[in-house]
């Protein structure tokens, strides 16, 4: 018995923000954005495309492929650094959206690793209660996070969310397992404060503001080795050769750290699925959205192994391995 993916989809805003129109509002060009990090556009959520909005849209269009009923859920979990509420959570608001009446719901935190994080935890969920069908979804409205006067960082992020129906399956069908880290001693590197404290003994000095802070070139090579030595582990576990692979899914932060990982890997490009070029870095959602693409374009066949794997804030990062 597997814990299957039963269906993809994903959501993303209206607005596409070009790299031109950022030029507009910071000192940056289209050609420095697109040689640093391969990215072209990146989307932006509007009136009716908060956090919740995006993940209802694509969660409804995994059930649409998936032809499992909202109210046959019973757990929805929700990856997200950019809920519209810190509470209830996004998941709470998903919930209600689709009417999945008897299903519980929380959010997960753990940055751009969010959605491996949740997939692992779903699987495990499956794994000891096969009647189960779950939600997971990555859904981010970063633009709300974002400090639109930071050039490190505002070209980076996009808005967006994806979504998985998972449930199990007979056969060798599924996730196969999973590898997750976590080091929170680098957590400066990139992290994002709350509002300030209403308690005065816990008030910061100076609020820096609800926004991602990123030293991104320390990021960068965290990042590469990190994701790396994931995979090299999770391979290692599962006795799976990086040759029986047949698309890599990564989570899309820069095409420069994702070409880096395939010489480091020594793997073809072609088995690497990027599309950070149209959505930017959509940090938890960035996974979901792609594995949405990649299915909808058949690059993905029925039997294929599929490999994920993040890299985020925390630091997190992990990869995770699906029969199809
Ligand atoms: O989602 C998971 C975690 N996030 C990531 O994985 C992101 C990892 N990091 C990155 O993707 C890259 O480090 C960035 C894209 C953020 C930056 O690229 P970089 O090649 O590491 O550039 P840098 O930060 O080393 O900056 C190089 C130069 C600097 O100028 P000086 O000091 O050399 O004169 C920056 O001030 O580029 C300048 N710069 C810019 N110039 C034009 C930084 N941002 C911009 C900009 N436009 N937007």
């Amino acid at each position: 018995m597997g814990t299957a993916i039963l269906g993809t989809g994903a959501y993303l805003p209206e607005r596409v923000m070009t790299n031109q129109d950022l030029e507009k509002i910071i000192d940056t060009s289209d050609e420095w954005i697109q040689t640093r990090t391969g990215i072209r556009t990146r989307c932006i959520g509007g009136k009716g495309e908060e956090t919740y909005l995006l993940a209802a849209r694509a969660a409804v269009s995994a059930l649409e492929m998936a032809g499992v009923s909202a109210v046959d859920i019973d757990l929805i979990v929700v990856a997200t650094i950019s809920s519209h509420m810190l509470m209830p959570s996004c998941a709470c608001f998903v919930q209600k959206e689709i009417g999945a009446s008897k299903a519980f719901a929380y959010d997960i935190n753990a940055a751009c690793s969010g959605f491996v994080y949740a997939l692992d935890l779903a699987d495990k969920y499956i794994q000891a209660d096969p009647g189960k069908k779950i939600l997971v979804i990555g859904a981010e409205a970063l633009s709300s996070r974002t400090n639109w006067e930071d050039r490190n960082t505002c070209i980076i992020f996009g808005d967006g969310a994806g979504a998985v129906v998972l449930g199990a399956v007979e056969g060798d069908r599924g996730v196969i397992g999973a590898r997750l880290f976590s080091d929170g001693n680098l957590w400066s590197l990139l992290h994002m404060h709350t509002a300030p404290s209403c308690n005065p003994e816990l008030l910061q000095s100076a609020s820096p503001g609800v926004h991602i802070v990123m030293e991104g070139r320390e990021v960068f090579k965290y990042a590469v080795k990190a994701m790396e030595e994931a995979i090299l582990a999770l391979l290692e576990q599962e006795q799976v050769a990086l040759d029986a692979v047949s698309l890599v899914v990564p989570h899309q932060a820069n095409v420069r750290i994702l070409n880096k990982l395939v010489e480091r890997l020594g793997i073809g490009a072609e088995k690497v699925f990027i599309n950070v070029q149209k959505y930017g870095n959509t940090s938890a959602a960035s996974i979901p959205i792609a594995l949405d693409e990649a299915n909808r374009a058949s690059r993905i066949q029925a039997g294929d192994i599929v490999l994920l794997c993040s890299f985020g804030g925390g630091f997190t990062w992990g990869a995770a391995l699906i029969r199809w």
